[in-house]
């Protein structure tokens, strides 16, 4: 090939280039120019790096802070994956059996990520430490992660997450307000002798409160539950996915979580108060929320026994 002509292919891509240009009335020329200046892409500017490593702001000089603030922000990704599947399983249309189950194993192997990686909490600091630290966490808490309370809503009718002793008095025509109101956070948050609802709640519906009341309407047709519902005849094996997500998102991952509660927070005579001011002992353990995505899906003595056997064993070490 002679020195001053293209190879075919650049040209052929040269040709495409102008067109995609035209279409738009863009002047290729200036690209083009644009290009000759641009700066080769790094993988620290990809990924964002320096902002990302300027995320850990310890409040305090313990050590193992940056492990609580690392693993928290680790989740909060995992839990941003999570809601990008479901968004997809919502969005799909029309949702074939095979895309519905993809992307709910996608979800389950965050899931488990999530699950196995809990160790670091409840055995990845020291406990003097944690428990000196956390004082400057007041009033923060978990409970106001967002992200943990859009993927309740997007995967089942909200009437389903209200808490366990007024749950019958609710269906899917209940308004959202009232439904609101009532879910199982809102109450597990309440101060006992007041009545009142903890600083950390107060604060957590200032911020998301008509976000998250937005999100229940958008997905009153659309979460996971009502677009299985859709399917004419759903194979066992996608029904066995959504039980699998409903025992990993409402059962081991609230165990894992509880372990780590229990490791810190426990003492003989009387519990450490948890930084957002729940009564924790009765609100984490699932056997007294009962939190359970698709009740339809399991049998009384099941949802009876909810989340029961794994504490004993694995919490008490008792069989
Ligand atoms: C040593 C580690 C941890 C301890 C001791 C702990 C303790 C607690 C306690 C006591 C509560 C009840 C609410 C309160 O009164 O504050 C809670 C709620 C919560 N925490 Fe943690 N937590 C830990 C780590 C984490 C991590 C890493 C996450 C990840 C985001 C997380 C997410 C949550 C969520 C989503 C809730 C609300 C659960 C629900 O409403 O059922 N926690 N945590």
């Amino acid at each position: 090939m002679h020195e001053n002509q293209f190879d075919p292919q650049i040209l052929d891509k040269i040709h495409l280039l102008q067109e995609k240009f035209k279409a738009s009335g863009q002047d290729m020329l200036s690209y083009l120019e644009g290009l000759l200046y641009a700066d080769y892409l790094t993988y620290w500017e990809y990924i964002n790096l320096d902002v990302l490593l300027a995320l850990q702001q310890p409040k305090t000089s313990f050590k193992d802070e940056k492990i609580f603030i690392i693993y928290h922000q680790i989740t909060e990704l995992y839990f941003k994956l999570i809601i990008s599947e479901m968004e997809q399983i919502a969005d799909e249309k029309p949702l074939s059996q095979d895309f519905f189950k993809n992307r709910l194993e996608r979800i389950l192997m965050y899931l488990d990520h999530l699950i196995s990686s809990f160790a670091m909490m409840w055995k990845g600091m020291e406990r003097e430490q944690f428990l000196k630290f956390r004082m400057s966490l007041l009033p923060s808490s978990g409970f106001q992660s967002a992200q943990y309370r859009e993927i309740e809503l997007m995967a089942t009718d909200a009437f389903h997450l209200i808490e366990f002793k007024s749950r019958a008095d609710f269906d899917y025509h209940s308004p959202t307000d009232d439904i609101f109101e009532h879910l199982y956070w809102q109450q597990g948050a309440i101060e006992l002798a007041t009545g009142e609802k903890t600083l950390t709640l107060k604060n957590f519906e200032l911020k998301y409160g008509k976000k998250l009341k937005d999100l229940i309407e958008n997905y009153r047709r659309k979460n996971l539950w009502q677009r299985y519902m859709e399917l004419e005849k759903p194979e066992t094996e996608l029904t066995e996915l959504m039980k699998q997500l409903d025992l990993k998102a409402n059962v081991f991952w609230p165990l894992a979580h509880y372990k780590s509660a229990v490791r810190y927070l426990q003492r003989d005579p009387v519990d450490i108060a948890a930084t957002g001011g729940t009564n924790w002992q009765k609100y984490l353990p699932p056997r007294f929320q009962k939190v359970i995505f698709f009740p339809e899906l399991w049998t009384e003595k099941e949802k009876e026994e909810w989340g029961k056997g794994w504490v004993v064993k694995e919490i008490f070490g008792e069989d």
